[in-house]
């Protein structure tokens, strides 16, 4: 992927004095109260800011939060929080400012945060007036919001479009640089982990994988539909019967390429779905008419924890089993380390991956971790995403 990068307009000298328009995603989750719960987006995007401000630009940073009504800017929609955040982790004072599509008073070396952009009428629909308005603002357009990049709105494209130079931040080029390293020149074997509780959700992603990597290991839900398709009984478990047929045939497509799907030869069970329930561990063939699947047994886990240990690449999408509950979450715990030991380089993606992620303490072996929910999946689908795609039509 060619697109100009922050880092190379930095090193060429040429920010000094110039008004810097960065788009990141600051979209992070909040409590009732309004707290911030989880910061890791708030932290991510610090570099491209640090960068600019040193640099001695004039740095205007903007970010949606939430999906707000264009029109109004209530309470709940303001970005006041994540301003208070981002002060403490930079050491100075971040102004926030309204209404500031027609117009932003800031000096070099200075920041102000532009409140929440999706506030701004046309934005959700990528309006070319408000595009051309916000790039007037600018001398340089810096996205640096991976977690967007899925999305083509006005400050995530449009503005691209018009801004007198586009380029990549530090954080959307390495999520880029590391998803492009994992699908498109990935070091082989590629195991690939995609699990969750519906196919349907999935099935673009599992069909794109399926011609590329060399084990696809399906989890969660998914599993039991390939279940199912491999000719296995599961029992009262969640599945998608309709998508039995589109299991089997990525399972034949992979089995022509040499490439498989492993499917599990042990499960855990239990006869309700709750926190309580007792775990019992079963061959597959003895799975009966009233169990429930909550995740891979420990043949499974084993058979697959030694894949990963081989892998060249690994790309985790997905717990394996209902992680959140202790007695059902052995499966998802041993891929985990897995992944941790294996000398593979790995990336992860996705709220409950990260989830689990943290559960196991594997952060510090992870080789990336993705910040992208919608933007981490649409990518491994291997669609383009239209706030690269434009930054690429911008370099050329
Ligand atoms: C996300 O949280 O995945 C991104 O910030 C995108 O948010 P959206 O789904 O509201 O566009």
């Amino acid at each position: 992927m060619q697109f100009k990068r922050l880092s190379d307009l930095v090193s060429q000298g040429q920010l000094r004095g110039k008004r810097v328009f960065i788009r990141a995603d600051l979209n992070v989750p909040q409590d009732d109260a309004g707290n911030i719960t989880e910061d890791t987006r708030i932290r991510a995007s610090v570099p491209a800011i640090s960068m600019a401000l040193q640099a001695g630009a004039a740095v205007m940073v903007t970010s949606h939060l939430g999906r707000p009504s264009e029109g109004e800017l209530r309470p709940q929609d303001s970005l006041a929080p994540i301003a208070l955040r981002l002060s403490e982790l930079l050491g100075r004072p971040v102004p926030l400012l309204k209404d500031w599509v027609d117009g932003v008073t800031v000096a070099p070396g200075e920041l102000v945060l532009l409140e929440n952009c999706r506030t701004n009428k046309g934005e959700k629909k990528n309006s070319d007036e408000l595009a051309q308005k916000m790039a007037l603002l600018c001398d340089v357009y810096v996205n640096d919001a991976f977690g967007t990049a899925h999305r083509a709105e006005a400050t995530t494209h449009g503005i691209a479009k018009y801004a007198p130079v586009a380029c990549a931040g530090p954080l959307l080029a390495a999520e880029l640089d590391a998803l492009g390293r994992a699908l498109l020149q990935p070091k082989r074997p590629l195991v690939a982990i995609v699990a969750g509780s519906k196919v349907s959700t999935k099935l673009s992603i599992l069909r794109t994988l399926a011609d590329k990597v060399d084990n696809l290991i399906v989890g969660g839900g998914i599993a039991n539909t390939f279940m199912l398709a491999a000719g296995l009984q599961i029992g009262k478990s969640l599945a998608e019967h309709d998508l039995v047929e589109d299991a089997r045939t990525i399972i034949e497509l992979m089995k022509k390429r040499g490439a498989s799907v492993p499917i599990p030869v042990d499960v855990v069970c239990a006869k309700a779905f709750s926190a309580q329930a007792e775990a019992t561990v079963k061959l597959v063939a003895d799975v009966q008419a009233d169990d429930l699947i909550l995740d891979i047994g420990p043949q499974t886990a084993a058979m697959l924890a030694l894949q990963l240990a081989k892998a060249g690449t690994i790309v985790w999408n997905g717990p394996v089993g209902v992680f959140e509950f202790d007695q059902f979450g052995e499966g998802t715990r041993v891929l985990a380390e897995a992944i941790a030991d294996s000398p593979a380089f790995s990336i992860a993606g996705g709220g409950d991956t990260l989830a689990a992620v943290a559960k196991y303490n594997i952060t510090d072996k992870i080789g990336y971790i993705s910040t992208g929910g919608g933007a981490f999946l649409e990518f491994l689908e291997g669609k383009t995403l239209p706030a690269v795609d434009i930054l690429e039509q911008r370099a050329s």
